[in-house]
């Protein structure tokens, strides 16, 4: 069904700016559009479960997302063991969702399966160069945004969970992850206990280019952004990222707060992994 909709609150949410006039956008839209502008991560869930049959036509849709060249290498573990989940869990207290919420997915690129095809089919194996990680990350990433786009048209909410990266030779173990299947992400889900809000994104102006790309104006309109968010939602002075390395700022906002995330150096383990056990680059 296609309706007028005035996206203008919905676009206000998002972005803090950006309006089709007065009246709107003029076109008929599918509400699921405005869904989808409305979408946010939800970390917190009732201890409804969700119906395994609910969850298997979740991922069918998961599987239905585009694939590079059709090769189909994204992978999905569902994990129902409450010894696995409480064992992942456990290396990430500071999220207690990973290990509780009712509903956990690893979406995995799985290159080894077209490796293995081209060996049964006797013809040269692909290389395991950045092309090939590439391909197989986005099948992932695209399955699981389409999972959880999925998921919340049914009512649940969802949040991706890629820390999982930083402990992938133990979460590797747990789920017997052989080589050349590698973690994405990981996936909560359930019923949500809190509504959560809509993050403020990057104003279209510094995301988005006509024919030519051009930051020209960058600085000044993420400067205008963190002033948006900020008077949104407010950051705390408590809540300033890493005051004993990086001090207390007079002005925070989301700017500074992600070259503060930025500067810790995230990811080694699983650069690690991905060499040792699959990748030449
Ligand atoms: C690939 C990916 C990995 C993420 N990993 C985590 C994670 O490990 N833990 C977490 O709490 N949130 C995680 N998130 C959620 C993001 O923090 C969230 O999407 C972001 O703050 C924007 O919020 P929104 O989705 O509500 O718009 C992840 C999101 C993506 C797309």
């Amino acid at each position: 069904m296609e309706v007028q909709l005035n996206l203008n609150p919905l676009l206000e949410m998002r972005f803090g700016e950006m309006r089709f006039g007065e009246k709107g956008f003029g076109g008929d839209l599918s509400p699921e559009i405005a869904r989808i502008l409305g979408r946010r991560t939800i970390r917190r869930y009732t201890a409804q479960p969700v119906d395994p049959q609910l969850i298997d036509v979740l991922i069918a849709a998961a599987l239905s997302a585009s694939a590079k060249s059709d090769f189909q290498q994204a992978s999905i573990i569902k994990v129902h063991d409450p010894a696995k989940r409480q064992a992942i869990g456990s290396f990430f207290p500071t999220m207690p969702w990973i290990g509780t919420s009712p509903g956990f997915l690893v979406f995995c690129g799985d290159p080894r399966r077209l490796e293995q095809i081209c060996e049964r089919h006797q013809h040269p194996t692909p290389q395991r160069d950045i092309e090939a990680f590439l391909n197989a990350s986005v099948d992932a990433a695209l399955a699981l945004q389409t999972f959880i786009l999925a998921a919340e048209a049914a009512g649940l909410g969802c949040c991706p969970i890629s820390v999982i990266r930083n402990r992938v030779r133990a979460v590797a173990k747990i789920l017997q992850l052989p080589s050349g299947v590698f973690p994405v992400s990981g996936l909560c889900f359930g019923y949500p206990s809190d509504p959560g809000h809509v993050s403020m994104r990057l104003p279209p102006s510094v995301t988005v280019h006509a024919d030519t790309y051009d930051d020209s104006s960058a600085a000044a309109d993420v400067a205008a952004y963190d002033a948006r968010r900020e008077s949104r939602y407010p950051t705390p002075p408590e809540k300033q990222r890493n005051p004993a390395k990086f001090g207390h700022a007079q002005s925070y906002g989301w700017s500074e707060d992600k070259a503060r995330q930025a500067a810790e150096p995230e990811g080694q383990e699983f650069n690690d992994y991905l060499r040792e056990t699959w990748f030449r680059f």
